[in-house]
């Protein structure tokens, strides 16, 4: 049995408050312990969207009473937040900026909008950027000007990996997360729209997988190929990966949405995460893509220090590295109800989580109650 630190994901949509029938902060945490994922940092695009005291409140309200693992909730910027923002930083886990659209209302079109919130928000807690292509190049000039540290979500292409690199080569403070989905899946359609044209990959993603690879969002297409950023093209996936020094954190961007909303001729964008992480990545492990201490760095001592957490005392998972298992949608704890990687074959099973010196998880049961999760701002 191999232990390793518990978990952080900086990326995870919880739905609550607003869309509870997708996911909530009972659901969506106990969905991180049987990930292995011992503190989430959840996303402000729910409904109402977290944009000042009050929606803070609420949310934080909702996870104080069902939160199974710790947590920190972000701030969303909006246009015109930015004077109440900095007093509330020391409750969020960040300021989450959307520059690019997707999911919900949040966005900051016009950059005039991005200059308040650069300028106020306190240095000490971090800006987190959803901001793809040509926006990340601006979103990067804004950390140079005001020479401040900014988190890049879910990077995707070779041109942002390779300007991630550059800029930091040049002392820019930017850093960056990678999704799972981003590392094993390539685009299934032809679309090739916009800048940062997606193009056709027909090729299934690492060779480290089998034929089954991506097979249900291939078979399936449209909507659960749905996903922001896009899914890309293989010459972008291999980018990742062989610039995988670059990059920070990896984060799951878990962001259910029910399989009937999938499916949908409306499809909203997004795959939930959490409990795919990790076996994903021990997978890679076994095929000698990434090490044990590439997952450490990336899962647990580059977020902690990216975003200002501390420690969590006595907490650990227990990992079986051989057993093999099949991923299926049926045996999750997320409620959306599948996933894109249903019939993966995998290697690396989580057994057992301690949180805070109790065990939280263990062969497929989750033992804490709700309201055992901890805010870590508080
Ligand atoms: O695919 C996505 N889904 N990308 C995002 O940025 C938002 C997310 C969601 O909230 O569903
Ligand atoms: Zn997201």
């Amino acid at each position: 049995m191999l232990k390793l630190p518990g978990l952080i994901d900086p990326h995870v949509h919880l739905r609550e408050p607003g869309a509870i029938h997708k996911e909530d902060w009972d659901t969506g945490t106990c969905a991180a312990l049987a990930g292995g994922v011992t503190m989430v940092l959840a996303m402000p695009n729910t409904q109402p969207p977290i944009f000042d005291e009050e929606t803070l409140d609420i949310a934080l309200g909702a996870a104080h009473q069902q939160a199974r693992c710790d947590y920190a909730q972000y701030l969303g910027a909006g246009p015109d937040n930015a004077d109440i923002v900095p007093a509330l930083a020391h409750k969020a886990a960040g300021l989450k900026m959307y520059l690019d659209s997707t999911f919900g209302e949040l966005r900051l079109d016009d950059m005039t909008l991005w200059k308040p919130h650069f300028e106020k928000y306190p240095m000490e807690y971090p800006i987190v950027v959803h901001a793809e292509s040509r926006s990340m190049a601006a979103a990067i000039l804004f950390s140079a000007m005001y020479d401040r540290p900014v988190h890049i979500a879910h990077i995707s292409l070779k041109e942002e990996v390779l300007l991630i690199k550059a800029a930091k080569e040049r002392g820019i403070k930017v850093t960056c997360e990678v999704c799972p989905h981003h590392l094993f899946l390539t685009s299934p359609l032809h679309k090739g729209e916009g800048p940062g044209v997606r193009a056709e990959s027909p090729s299934p993603t690492p060779p480290l997988f089998s034929e089954k690879m991506g097979e249900d969002v291939r078979r399936t297409g449209g909507g659960r190929s749905e996903v922001r950023p896009r899914l890309a093209t293989q010459k972008d996936v291999d980018a990742l990966w062989e610039n995988l020094n670059v990059i920070d954190c990896f984060a799951t961007d878990h962001a259910p949405h029910t399989i009937e909303e999938k499916d949908s001729a409306n499809p909203p964008p997004g795959f939930p995460g959490l409990e795919t992480l990790l076996p994903l990545l021990l997978t890679a492990v076994a095929g000698r893509r990434l090490n044990l201490d590439d997952i450490i760095q990336k899962s647990v001592i580059n977020p902690r220090r990216i975003f200002n957490l501390s420690e969590q005392p006595e907490t650990w998972i227990e990992v079986d590295e051989n057993a093999k298992f099949e991923i299926k949608a049926q045996n999750q704890f997320t409620r959306c109800g599948w996933t894109p990687f249903e019939g993966w074959k995998v290697k690396g099973k989580v057994r057992k989580v301690v949180l805070r010196g109790k065990t939280a998880f263990e062969d497929g049961k989750i033992l804490v109650e709700k309201g055992y999760g901890q805010n870590v701002r508080a």
